[in-house]
């Protein structure tokens, strides 16, 4: 468990059109938070990284079925209308990331979400992570600096629940706590304005009933009365979870702003010492130094035996994966739960979710299907069918024999795939230097094919994806173009799709036509899906693994052991489709 988010929550953006907007929302995706949609007016139908744009929140709220949390990167000026249009759809938890609110404009934020009953965290908030789960807003920034930063709970275990009226300082929270062996439920910055939605009180009673938290750590500051109300709560019985506190600001005299707008003294209320009094009598523990905060949480949790610390052994083994998360009764790959995606997602989509983080809308996921099925098998003569038998007819195993087969698929058989995206994405970086627009980019292209085509004739050097030795049209390659058109990939002058035209039709103008092959197209698709190289050999392994496995098979139970195989010699008695 943990509070307020997780990844089952779904999540909305309001400006995900915008920089923030998108960027963020990439990295949420990374994380492995479910966001399934957006919103800007006037942008509805549109997409953004594959997910629908709405033009309002009752419209994403109606297609999507419900909506739990929505985060929004709307600047300061259109906060309320945004928030205000969030609340009504019934939108449950909003995440208000903008700063400069007007105090005027968030009251009337609060108003409306107490009469709706609905929750807000800032405004001028980083956000809120759940780690291994979920995170919305700008905390953590990219996925992996987040997975490394904060530790989750071992599963089923527990951590530490960390309020901070600091941005910076949640972070370095975690961090520094992570760093000294204490992992973390949640991190909630409520952000640093003078009107909040949650509040430290609200997210302290959270924390306290929240079973995977075992302490509350709290960054505070001057200003206000929050930390003194917490005091209040444990003096009263409503927090029993243990409290350790840093609070910022002791150098502060009446008067003074301290970095945020809600951190000013007026008088006598809301100083330093008066907060860490309060918390020391109601029994908190507190620190002077920010430096002294992970091992004074590390002695309270020791003298709990708490689970949400390491031990020594843990501590010192730890490496991390961020591919599947497994705990008693639930698998979640890349963060989403596996049974729910079981008979709703292809085989296609599931791969690209593995190998990218990110899952794939269903036009891209047909893609991934296609691109899946081209490469199942390729008859008996390709080398990866040859080893596979060879092996199989001397009494090896199906996976000694599979094995074999996947062993010889390099650089010249299946790696052309990766080859080919990587030579048409030179070819693309040196038509970058061109004229600018569409029509220069294009004529740019052309002549660096032509170029090409050129160097290729005189050097006699064989260009990976195109041509085949077998197929002057591969029937294949038509298919993909078509697929890759409906999933909205659009072959232009700056795409690997246009790079592979462009370069085909260099060679038919000097009459030597070398068409692309199949290897070629899923290279140069791939490659506009923003798909990492790297892992292209392994999707064509992935791709040609049935077809080995069938030809093991009928070696082992159609042929004789150690047989002299000829690959030319051989003749197809199957069905004729
Ligand atoms: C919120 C903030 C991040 C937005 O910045 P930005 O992404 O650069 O702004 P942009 O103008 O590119 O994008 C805002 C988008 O919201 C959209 N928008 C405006 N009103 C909207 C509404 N009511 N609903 C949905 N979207 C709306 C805009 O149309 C725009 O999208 P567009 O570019 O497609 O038109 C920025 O204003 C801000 O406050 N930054 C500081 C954040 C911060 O530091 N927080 C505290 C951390 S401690």
């Amino acid at each position: 468990m943990a509070i307020l988010i997780d990844e089952t929550k779904k999540v909305i953006v309001q400006g995900i059109t915008g920089r923030e907007g998108q960027a963020r929302t990439r990295l949420m995706l990374d994380y492995g938070t479910r966001v399934v949609g957006g919103v800007t007016p006037g942008k509805g139908g549109t997409e953004v990284l594959g997910l629908p744009v709405f033009d309002s929140c009752a419209a994403a709220v109606a297609a999507l079925g419900g909506v739990d949390v929505s985060v929004l990167f709307v600047p300061a000026s259109g906060m309320r209308a945004a928030a205000i249009e969030a609340v009504d759809a019934g939108v449950g938890l909003l995440v208000l990331v903008a700063d400069r609110v007007p105090v005027w404009d968030a009251m009337e934020i609060a108003a409306r979400a107490r009469e709706r009953g609905a929750r807000f965290v800032g405004p001028n908030t980083l956000g809120i992570a759940s780690p291994g789960r979920a995170v919305v807003g700008m905390i953590g920034g990219r996925a992996e600096s987040a997975r490394e930063w904060f530790k989750p709970p071992l599963p089923g275990g527990t951590g530490v629940g960390i309020i901070s009226r600091s941005g910076g300082m949640s972070s370095s929270t975690a961090y520094y706590c992570g760093q000294a062996g204490v992992r973390i439920s949640s991190i909630v910055h409520i952000g640093g304005d003078a009107v909040l939605g949650l509040r430290i009180p609200d997210v302290a009673a959270l924390f306290e009933a929240d079973q995977a938290t075992d302490a509350i750590v709290v960054f505070g500051e001057i200003g206000g009365s929050q930390e003194e109300e917490l005091a209040e709560m444990i003096a009263d019985g409503r927090v029993r979870k243990p409290v350790v506190a840093y609070i910022g600001g002791k150098a502060a005299t009446a008067g003074t702003r301290f970095s945020h707008a809600g951190a000013i003294i007026e008088g006598n209320s809301g100083t330093h010492a008066g907060k860490v009094e309060a918390l020391r009598r109601a029994g908190a523990t507190t620190v002077d130094a920010f430096g002294d905060l992970p091992e004074a949480v590390v002695g309270v949790l020791r003298a709990r035996a708490s689970r949400s610390l390491m031990t020594e052994a843990e501590r010192r083994a730890v490496w991390t994966t961020a591919i599947t998360r497994i705990e008693p009764n639930r698998v979640a790959v890349r963060g989403k739960d596996i049974a729910s995606l079981m008979g709703r997602m292809s085989f296609g989509a599931a791969v690209h979710l593995i190998l990218t983080g990110r899952l794939p809308d269903e036009r891209v996921g047909r893609l991934m299907d296609a691109i899946l099925v081209s490469s199942i098998d390729h008859g008996a003569t390709p080398p990866s069918c040859l080893a596979a038998r060879t092996v199989a007819s001397t009494g090896a195993s199906l996976s000694q024999s599979v094995a074999a087969g996947i062993l010889s698929i390099n650089r010249h058989h299946g790696g052309a795939i990766e080859d080919a995206a990587r030579y048409l994405g030179a070819v693309l970086q040196r038509a970058a230097a061109g004229g600018g627009g569409e029509a220069g980019a294009r004529a740019a292209l052309d002549a660096v094919a032509a170029a090409e085509v050129a160097r290729v004739k005189t050097s006699g050097e064989r260009i990976s994806g195109f041509g085949h030795r077998v197929h002057t049209k591969d029937p294949r390659t038509a298919r993909m173009f078509e697929l890759a058109s409906e999933a909205g990939l659009d072959g232009g002058p700056g795409s690997h799709l246009g790079a592979a035209r462009a370069i085909e039709r260099a060679f038919a103008a000097i009459g030597k036509p070398l068409p692309i092959n199949v290897d070629g197209a899923i290279g140069a698709v791939l490659a506009d899906l923003g798909m990492d190289p790297r892992v292209f050999n392994g999707i064509f392994m992935i791709a040609r693994t049935p077809g080995l496995v069938a030809h093991v098979i009928e070696e082992q139970t159609r042929e004789k052991p150690m047989r002299r195989i000829d690959p030319v010699n051989h003749a197809y008695d199957g069905p004729v489709g």
